[in-house]
């Protein structure tokens, strides 16, 4: 079956057509971070009218890059939560208005469900095998941060998430203090590789370094308000108030940088690991934008190794927001029959999730 999928839940609009669940036709994506990168973050309304000008333009694209036709699109998938409510609004109405006029399904996707697809998308022989559950996800992207439990079911359990600022929002918000420009994580990825990330120690949130007890129900919940607050009194001591470091101070800068990376990479690395041991999980899959950046990979990976765990992660180009991941997940869901009436409700919260539509003993 053939599944158009759209994703307008931030600032990326995005479409794809996918076959099956896993054969890509195509996936496009217009960013619209030029637009936002003035304002040093998103901007809800921007991003609704950028979504109106080229969710249409974009759905064609995508459908004749898959050399298509619409009418061979067997069900209409789009991001319905969360993310941000104007954007999300353009995504379902469109998709609302082509599904009813196509006269096939709606599917209605939860974005963060679509990001844990993602990592499996070229993938389907470990999405049916038994071996590959239980599976611990970690989702780290610019608004949530999360580890969930899925078992070969499709049966899921959130077992911790950030108690404040995602890991994205924290890359984003230290290139801001350090006056890098929006969105921080890909610059902060590059700087860092010319910084020694054992120069200074920055805190790492939750987890009992600084001699803080951890309360046993934040054992996999997350905190990075207290690296972005120490790296702000770091930068303000060193540089001045305006955080600009001197061209001498650069090589300090990149220390920092690399430093603030180090404590992020640190926490998301150890509190993986040890929920992964916990829960006897099979598979870590690592998804969402932030699973982009390569120290996080790299740590991601020599601990999973050394601890005998199968590591999964998304590439790239399906870990940033795309719609590919809409598409793949919204064939499973058709499979299993969740499907949406036509009135559905862009949502903006994140639900706890309960269940993805894939696993062999579904
Ligand atoms: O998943 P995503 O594209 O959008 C959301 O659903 O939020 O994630 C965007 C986030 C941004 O905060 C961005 O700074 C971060 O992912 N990001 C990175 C990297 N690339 C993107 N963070 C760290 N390192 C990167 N290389
Ligand atoms: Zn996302």
């Amino acid at each position: 079956m053939i599944v158009l999928g759209i994703e307008t839940s931030c600032d990326e609009t995005a479409a794809a057509v996918v076959r099956d669940g896993h054969q890509v036709l195509a996936s496009v994506i217009a960013s619209q971070v030029a637009k936002h990168a003035p304002y040093g973050g998103v901007v809800p309304e921007i991003a609704a009218r950028e979504h109106l000008q080229a969710v249409d333009p974009i759905v064609r694209q995508a459908v004749e890059q898959a050399a298509i036709t619409i009418e061979d699109v067997d069900a209409v998938a789009v991001t319905a939560t969360p993310g941000l409510l104007p954007a999300l609004l353009v995504g379902v109405a469109y998709a609302k208005g082509l599904a009813a006029s196509l006269e096939r399904p709606l599917i209605a996707v939860d974005h963060l469900q679509a990001h844990v697809f993602g990592a499996l998308i070229d993938h389907p022989e470990h999405v049916r095998n038994p071996a590959t559950y239980p599976l611990l996800a970690l989702i780290v992207s610019g608004g949530h941060t999360l580890l969930v439990l899925v078992a070969d079911d499709g049966a899921c359990r959130t077992i911790g998430q950030t108690l404040d600022d995602a890991a994205g929002e924290a890359f984003d918000k230290a290139a801001k203090i350090l006056n890098l420009g929006y969105p921080g994580g890909p610059v902060i990825d590059q700087l860092a590789t010319s910084g020694n990330a054992k120069a200074i120690e920055f805190p790492q949130g939750l987890t009992g370094r600084a001699g803080t007890p951890v309360r046993p129900e934040d054992r996999y919940n997350f905190s990075f308000s207290g690296v972005k607050t120490s790296l702000l009194q770091h930068v303000r001591k060193r540089f001045g108030p305006d955080g600009a470091a001197t061209d001498a101070q650069v090589p300090e800068l990149l220390d920092v940088i690399a430093s603030f990376q180090g404590a992020v990479v640190a926490v998301l690395v150890r509190k993986t690991i040890a929920a992964a041991t916990e829960f006897g999980a099979a598979t870590v899959v690592l998804c969402g934008g932030v699973a982009c950046n390569r120290r996080l990979r790299r740590k991601m990976q020599a601990a999973t190794d050394a601890g005998g765990v199968k590591l999964i992660t998304a590439p790239p180009k399906y870990c940033v927001d795309n719609a590919a991941m809409i598409a793949g997940l919204g064939c499973y869901q058709f499979d299993a029959g969740m499907i949406s009436p036509l009135d559905v409700d862009a949502e903006p919260r994140a639900r706890p999730f309960s269940e993805l539509p894939f696993g062999p003993a579904r």
